[in-house]
């Protein structure tokens, strides 16, 4: 993870950096940094903990500071080290000439400090960055160019990184390199930048080079020039950035999850519109690069994602095998790319991913396309290192989520393989189900006019969560389609509230699980009409006899059966197939309201990041 930072130009190079690190602290906020250049002379200043940090520092360095045309900078998520001042980048060699910024993981750091230390390197962090600095540095040693020092540093380098390097002998320029790290250099009128993602330089250009594996770039203030790894020069590829300089802002939320999770009803309209109009028409699904032909002779889906993803991609998994009838498995990617999978031609790989970056998933997508599987990858990111490998790419256009727990993507997610499981059953000429599809596609138009319902009367939920805020434990239930349901709705609350909470399919509570129960155990069971509400109800008996606490999350539940539950939260009709789009809605402000309660960072909460581009 991490985020990384550049600008070099004529303006105060510190407030770019400011600027560009708060639009990255998504990707952590452990620690923060800048490298600021002036004449031949570099001040570093660092922080533990968040950016604010950093800025209080900078406040009291302003005439120093202001004189600076050159930066780097870096927010932390931390790897190798404790998140301290000292393992918070920048990071320098021994004679302060270079100083680095990276994104990443260097696998063989170890093997390579042993060979610095022999060679006099002295290392005061505990990072794998720093190692980096000092190969850097000591490549240097032996050419007196950053360019070529940075080229046959990385050459030694196993891992993943994006870096971003200054020397105090070449201070004209910023030198940068990737592999399996995002990197863009932002293209300037006399000035450029260099940064992990858009939002960070999107204020200051719409234009920008994406820098491949193994390239390396010199970035000054009048020019960018890239090298491929055999040290040819290369042409720039201009793109123009997918983003307006949008003002992103709490819209008079408290915080950006309760925002996003008020957006949904306009996303689920964004994902339907030009594909489902009408129940009567055929899904339209234009970036779906595969032929009817070709669709037929599909024999496997194969769906991977991490997370908040991957409870989508369970979803999947349920409505793809019922209406396409194509044997659907669904993995954690991080877990797929250790075995020896069998995919072929014929195997539907679906990678599903928020924000596009998520390493585990890049490499279980490289893996598939190499055994020359379809790729089709759902994310919110079309500019995102996985949307560039997609044989199909399927944009959820959910808009920018910033709250580092996922709600709006997810809902983006479930809806698109909802749509991607009716054209694909659509396509095959299959005739089963007709009906149900129909209602389907009914339900999925009127969907966003039922989630505005449920939000319109959130003050239930804000009192059950205040209920329950107290308990330290809790288990989420369902079974079937909600199942995922579940999943996703107990790590929404761990996530960024802290309390320990687990998901189970209902029929598993008696296997092991119920060993847990008793009063201090709190147990939410998903339980919409259909045909396992009694199965869970049962389960919910089970519960209930050893005296845990029971909500229930429902679209309908019999008069005889109301007085079980502690509490109830009652959501619009749907059928049973649809609910998990409006249950998880519930489980979201659940969550939410409980962390708020309890005064968390709701928006940040502690260890995570919004893209982890780690593996
Ligand atoms: C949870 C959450 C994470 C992500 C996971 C995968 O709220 O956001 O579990 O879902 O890290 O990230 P993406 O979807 O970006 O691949």
């Amino acid at each position: 993870m991490c985020g990384i930072i550049g600008y070099i130009g004529d303006r105060e190079a510190c407030s770019i950096l400011v600027s560009g690190l708060s639009h990255l602290e998504y990707r952590g906020y452990d620690s923060s940094g800048v490298a600021l250049m002036e004449k031949d002379n570099v001040n570093i200043y660092k922080a533990e903990g968040k950016l604010i940090n950093l800025v209080e520092i900078l406040k009291t360095k302003q005439d120093v500071i202001s004189k600076a045309h050159i930066g780097i900078g870096h927010i932390r998520w931390a790897t190798h080290g404790l998140p301290t001042t000292i393992n918070a980048h920048p990071h320098t060699c021994n004679c302060k000439n270079l100083t680095l910024v990276h994104n990443g993981i260097i696998e063989n750091y170890q093997e390579l400090k042993e060979e610095l230390t022999k060679e006099g390197c002295i290392f005061k962090s505990q990072t794998d960055t720093e190692v980096a600095a000092h190969l850097i540095a000591h490549e240097y040693g032996k050419t007196n160019d950053l360019l070529l020092a940075m080229q046959s540093a990385v050459k030694k380098i196993k891992g993943a990184f994006a870096f971003c390097a200054i020397h105090k002998k070449e201070p004209d320029k910023i030198v940068v390199a990737k592999r399996n790290a995002p990197l863009i250099i932002g293209v300037g009128e006399g000035e450029n930048f260099v940064a992990s993602d858009i939002p960070a330089i999107i204020e200051y250009t719409k234009k920008a080079i994406y820098l491949c594996d193994y390239q390396v770039g010199v970035v000054k203030k009048d020019s960018i020039k890239i090298y491929d790894d055999k040290n040819q020069l290369i042409e720039n590829k201009i793109e123009y950035l997918p983003f307006e300089a949008i003002a992103i802002s709490k819209m008079g939320y408290k915080h950006f999850m309760l925002k996003e999770i008020h957006e949904q009803s306009d996303v689920v309209r964004n994902v339907l519109s030009s594909k489902l109009t009408d129940i009567e028409h055929e899904i339209k699904f234009d970036e779906f690069k595969l032929t009817s032909n070709k669709i037929k002779n599909i024999t496997r889906v194969q769906i991977v994602a991490c997370g908040t993803s991957l409870h989508a991609g369970l979803v999947g998994k349920y409505i793809i095998e019922k209406f396409a009838r194509i044997p659907t498995d669904v993995e954690p990617s991080s877990e797929y790319i250790y075995r020896d999978t069998i995919a072929d031609e014929n195997t539907l790989v679906i990678g599903i991913s928020q924000s596009g970056e998520t390493a585990d998933t890049i490499t279980a997508i490289k893996q598939a396309k190499n055994r020359n599987s379809h790729i089709v990858i759902i994310t919110n990111r079309t500019d995102s290192t996985m949307a560039r490998l997609a044989d199909s790419l399927l944009p959820v256009n959910a808009g920018i989520e910033v709250s580092v727990a996922a709600t709006k993507s997810y809902m983006a997610q479930l809806i698109s393989l909802y749509l991607l499981a009716i054209y694909l059953k659509e396509q095959k000429g299959l005739k089963e189900n007709e009906k149900e599809i129909q209602n389907l596609k009914h339900e999925l138009i009127t969907l966003p006019n039922k989630i505005e319902m449920l939000l319109e009367k959130t003050d239930e939920i804000q009192r059950i969560a205040k209920k329950y805020s107290s308990y330290k434990d809790f288990i989420f239930i369902a079974r079937g389609i909600n199942y995922p349901s579940a999943l996703e709705g107990a790590l929404k609350l761990k996530e960024i509230s802290y309390i320990n909470a687990t998901g189970y399919g209902a029929g598993e509570l008696k296997h092991g699980p119920i060993a847990m129960l008793d009063s201090n155990m709190p147990v939410l069971a998903i339980l919409n009409s259909g045909i396992v509400y009694d199965k869970v109800l049962s389960n919910c008996e089970e519960a209930k006899a050893r005296q845990a606490k029971l909500i229930g999350v429902s679209d309908y539940i019999a008069q005889k059966d109301i007085n079980l539950f502690d509490d109830l939260i009652l959501i619009p009709a749907v059928s049973d197939i649809l609910s998990p789009a409006l249950n998880i809605v519930v489980l979201q402000l659940l969550a939410y309201y409980i962390s708020e309660y309890l005064g968390k960072d709701v928006d940040q909460p502690r260890n995570l990041a919004k893209s982890v581009t780690v593996e």
